[in-house]
């Protein structure tokens, strides 16, 4: 065998031999590329004699179509196999079932979701948000509010007290939101217009009391408010928060140290089966405690009680979940039992909005 059909042998092999595109482009490199075995035979052509020269050159040239020709054919080959190996890699079966998103299995709390929707009912009548410390300092939680020590309301509020400090004081779970009342009027000038939402604690538990629940307090204070405009508030915030155009409320004169005069809100309701119906029926639960703000309360935070005047309120937020949402026991709130989690809970992407109604 000469030579050139030797090279041509080898080289014609090493084309079949190549794997992938980069072994192609190295076979083309070594054959054809400048410095190439093919190149250089080229390359001595202008050395030999004429009539060498003409069989010779005609032979490599031959050899060079044929190794290109090859080299060609294999990289398209090659190319094809990798565009094929690609979209094989890339399919995508559409017909699997959709992986549920996180943001979808989690479960908003019906305390959390409830608190959100009277947040939400009060900002749009112009109330801003105020907070306080869960732990309260005596004169915060009773004091301040005309609950002098020795008062015999200290005893219904069950209290859950810390150890007496170095001081002789003695820190309290907060009864009640009520005590960011007095931090609101200690540090902003009427006219005021606020609810805090929050935790308080009471050493009681059954169906419908849980030692730890929630609260959202109201205080309106300016020099002209009135129990008339008590009244309208609550009535549009429970047509709000129920959605309904009528609301049954009844209002029962009570007794609170921090009101005068004071008074009790219960809502009507009907039990069909285990549904609870607002707005019909004879049965009512109370979720409300409400008054004129009383003038030692004014006076304990130095405001006069000849100028200003105002009402406050106290609205349990679990007995209001529970009636809007049909939850019949309290105490499943914070049993933190994922099943009812899952079955009372709400869509993380559910905001309430009063457009789209409170607690859709
Ligand atoms: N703090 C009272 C309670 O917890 C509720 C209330 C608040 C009553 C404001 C009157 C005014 O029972």
């Amino acid at each position: 065998m000469s030579d050139l059909q030797q090279l041509e042998t080898e080289l014609l092999a090493a084309v079949t031999g190549a794997a992938t595109l980069k072994d192609i482009e190295a076979v083309r490199v070594n054959a054809l590329g400048k410095k190439g075995q093919v190149s250089v035979l080229m390359k001595g052509l202008g050395k030999m004699q004429p009539e060498e020269r003409k069989p010779f050159g005609q032979a490599v040239n031959g050899l060079k179509q044929r190794v290109a020709t090859a080299l060609d054919a294999r990289k398209s080959t090659l190319e094809d196999e990798a565009l094929a190996e690609k979209l094989a890699s890339e399919t995508t079966d559409i017909t699997l079932p959709v992986r549920p998103s996180p943001m979808l299995e989690g479960r908003i709390h019906p305390i959390s979701q409830v608190w959100e929707e009277v947040t939400e009912i009060f900002a749009d009548m112009g109330f801003s948000i105020a907070e306080g410390p869960d732990i309260e300092d005596d004169f915060h939680n009773f004091t301040a509010l005309n609950i002098p020590p020795e008062h015999p309301a200290r005893q219904e509020f069950d209290t859950f007290y810390f150890g007496k400090k170095e001081d002789g004081s003695r820190p309290v779970l907060r009864t009640h939101t009520s005590p960011v009342q007095i931090r609101t009027m200690e540090n902003e000038k009427p006219p005021l217009r606020i609810i805090a939402p929050g935790r308080v604690y009471r050493c009681d538990s059954d169906q419908t009391h849980t030692p730890m629940f929630h609260q959202v307090e109201g205080l309106v204070i300016d020099r002209e408010t009135h129990f008339g405009h008590l009244k309208w508030v609550l009535e549009e915030f429970f047509k709000a928060f129920f959605e309904l155009d009528d609301i049954k409320m009844r209002f029962r004169a009570s007794h609170f140290p921090f009101t005068e005069p004071s008074m009790e809100v219960d809502i009507g309701y009907a039990k069909v089966g285990d549904e609870i119906r607002i707005g019909e029926g004879n049965q009512w639960l109370e979720v409300l405690g409400c008054g004129m703000v009383h003038p030692n309360v004014l006076k304990s935070v130095n405001l006069d009680p000849d100028e200003y005047q105002g009402f406050a309120f106290g609205v349990g937020i679990d007995r209001l979940a529970m009636l809007k949402y049909g939850m019949p026991d309290l105490r499943a709130f914070f049993a933190a039992d994922l099943r009812w989690l899952r079955h009372y809970g709400f869509s993380s992407l559910n905001m309430p909005t009063i457009a789209g109604g409170s607690g859709v």
